[in-house]
């Protein structure tokens, strides 16, 4: 790698590079992605040990410190997160000012940006005691406040969070618990959600972790930093792939169009249409945490009982695609968001929640890295070069 600092101060040349293809933008000690082998390792550990072995949280504290954390240091930052889960009731009215059509990742952003108005206490970016706070109000009250966004979209009054349940099965309770009776809690969704979300957790310098690296690079706090990278995530090409794969399947199946037919008319490049689902800036081979979703899509459903044909329509589509010319010399392979919609419409999340779970899961790694560029004494206020292509000085004209 050439560092371009002292590249463009010895030559005076700049570099052009629209999507930062080949542009570092910082040193990360975080994540280490191989995409042409389909290797993803967090602090050095293969994903699929830490998938099989970990839970959310700890696969937090390891992202957030570096280490796996010891027994007691996990239950204590277990403990912490479970008492911040709480929202001020004041945000709660937050809710009742938004349409129930909201989109819950609008809703999301829009909550979390205001998070830094009832938590201006813990806003210093560069008191870590502070930042310490941030981070548990954080990873403790994303989860409620997407679990409220749901239940805005139904109708549905709003639960308290359940101190006697662990992270995940708070998260489902708040948001499939009613006031009327118990919930019963399924330890199978419990695990296949944890793995998820563990898989989702980081991915190095993508769009959303760009975003939160980019604002917080202005000294702003980290609820403003994280509230970026949800909008971030928003988009079709990021975090709503997922979302948009189960579109795309639900049309396949009510258009009665044979997968292959769809297939071919996504490789006419017809209306631009894209296999969503399909390919990565990064990955030229399998995503590694593909393999791993579409385990957990089929132990779910078997679980539950769920025939969906939206799942074979995927696995149809998957078949075609890794087989056909088109993708192999493109090196499009399926991404981890191929299988999740399948498996969170099993567990009963509508659509539009699939991105607000991603950005659940990605929040860690947002965490992670807004921290590890507070702390690298290289970093700079981002501000990328570009190339002038407008029109050459000329006068203001005459009587205007
Ligand atoms: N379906 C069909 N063709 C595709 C697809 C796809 N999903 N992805 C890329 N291609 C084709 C492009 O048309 C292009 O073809 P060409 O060489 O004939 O022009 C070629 O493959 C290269 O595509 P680029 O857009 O240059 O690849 P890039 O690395 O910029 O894009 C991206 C990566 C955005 C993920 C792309 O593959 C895509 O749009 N996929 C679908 C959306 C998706 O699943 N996004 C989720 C990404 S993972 C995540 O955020 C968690």
């Amino acid at each position: 790698a050439v560092d371009m600092s002292t590249f463009t101060k010895q030559t005076g040349f700049n570099a052009y590079d629209p999507g930062f293809v080949n542009t570092a933008s910082t040193r990360s000690a975080i994540t280490y992605i191989d995409g042409d082998e389909g290797i993803l390792r967090y602090r050095g550990y293969a994903i699929e040990e830490i998938a099989a072995h970990s839970t959310y949280l700890e696969v937090a504290w390891l992202l957030i410190y570096g280490e796996l954390p010891t027994q007691s240091e996990l239950a204590e930052f277990s403990e912490k997160v479970r008492r911040h889960t709480l929202l001020h009731e004041d945000l709660k009215h937050f809710f009742s000012a938004l349409p129930h059509t909201a989109h819950p990742m609008s809703v999301l952003s829009a909550a979390v940006s205001a998070l830094s108005t009832y938590y201006e206490d813990s806003l210093d970016p560069r008191n870590p005691e502070m930042v310490e706070l941030s981070m548990i109000r954080l990873l403790a009250k994303l989860p409620v406040i997407a679990a409220y966004a749901h239940k805005k979209s139904l109708g549905q009054a709003f639960l308290y969070p359940d101190n006697s349940l662990d992270f995940i099965e708070n998260f489902l309770k708040l948001n499939f618990g009613n006031l009327a009776e118990p919930y019963q809690v399924n330890p199978v969704l419990v695990k296949a959600l944890d793995r998820l979300l563990i898989l989702h957790e980081d991915h190095e310098q993508n769009a959303s972790t760009s975003t939160v690296r980019l604002v917080g690079s202005t000294e702003a706090n980290l609820f403003a930093s994280i509230s970026a990278g949800i909008n971030a995530l928003y988009g079709p090409l990021h975090g709503g792939a997922n979302e948009a794969v189960l579109t795309m399947l639900g049309r396949i199946r009510d258009s009665g169009e044979s997968v292959s037919k769809f297939v071919e008319r996504v490789k006419a490049k017809e209306d631009g249409i894209r296999l969503m689902g399909f390919g990565h800036r990064v990955y030229k081979n399998y995503d590694p945490r593909a393999k791993l979703v579409k385990e957990s899509a089929d132990e779910v459903l078997a679980d539950l009982g769920v025939k969906d044909p939206l799942l074979d329509i995927a696995k149809e589509l998957e078949e075609i695609a890794l087989n056909d010319d088109y993708f192999q010399e493109r090196r499009l392979y399926p991404n981890v968001d191929f299988y999740t919609g399948v498996i969170y419409k099993a567990m009963g999340f509508p659509t539009r929640m699939f991105t607000v779970l991603f950005a659940i899961g990605r929040l860690p790694g947002w965490i992670a890295h807004w921290r590890e560029a507070n702390a690298d004494p290289a970093t700079k206020i981002g501000r990328p070069q570009q190339l002038y292509v407008g029109p050459a000085p000329r006068p203001w004209p005459a009587g205007r």
